[in-house]
């Protein structure tokens, strides 16, 4: 079945975002400590298509060795996982352009993962700041790509995106050869 994953830096709303698009509040455990996703964990949809909860990176109090075994772990999965349709990369809107998801995001581009971009907390922001964050965002990308990816902004304590995220979704499960 096709499969979409969620990944991004620790603490950025993974686990939240995943409720919220289930409507299922207890289902991925959340926590203010980062660092609480240790596993990759997949949510059966529909009995349809399937959703994957990724531990985050760049949690500053983890060691060089288990950073390594993420990113061994998180890379295997994405250059292996033949379902794998599509992959989410969560920013926090709140926070300028981070070398680590742009780092992400071009190794994603370079091993021609296809992937799209979701922003969360946007309920921490007033409108303008918020349109002004993703504004400076896209023109961050520019500067790698001509054309950039899909994105969506999100809240899940206001449920805002649910809608466009899994219509977008739905789009591309047909796409799915098995
Ligand atoms: P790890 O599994 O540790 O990598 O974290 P995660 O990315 O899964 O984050 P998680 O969903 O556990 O959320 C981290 C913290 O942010 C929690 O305290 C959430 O309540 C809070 N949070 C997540 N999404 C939102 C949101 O849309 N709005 C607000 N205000 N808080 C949020
Ligand atoms: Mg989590």
């Amino acid at each position: 079945m096709p499969e979409y994953a969620f990944i991004g830096r620790s603490n950025v709303g993974k686990s939240s975002l995943i409720n919220m698009l289930c409507g299922h509040k207890g289902l991925a455990k959340t926590s203010s400590t980062p660092g609480k996703t240790q596993l990759i964990n997949h949510f059966l949809i529909n009995d349809n298509w399937y959703l994957c909860d990724l531990p985050g990176y760049g949690y500053a109090k983890v060691s060089k060795k288990s950073r390594e075994k993420w990113e061994k772990m998180i890379k295997d999965y994405i250059l292996n996982r033949e379902n794998l349709m599509n992959t989410f990369v969560l920013i926090d809107s709140r926070i300028k352009t981070q070398k680590i998801d742009l780092e992400f995001m071009l190794w994603l581009g370079k091993n021609d993962v296809p992937f799209s971009i979701i922003f969360t907390k946007s309920d921490k922001l007033k409108q303008r700041e918020l349109a002004k964050n993703i504004k400076a965002y896209e023109e961050e990308l520019f500067n790698y790509w001509e054309e950039i990816p899909p994105f969506f902004i999100t809240s899940a304590e206001k449920k805002t995106g649910k809608e466009n995220i899994l219509n977008y979704i739905d789009s591309i499960n047909p796409l799915f050869q098995k």
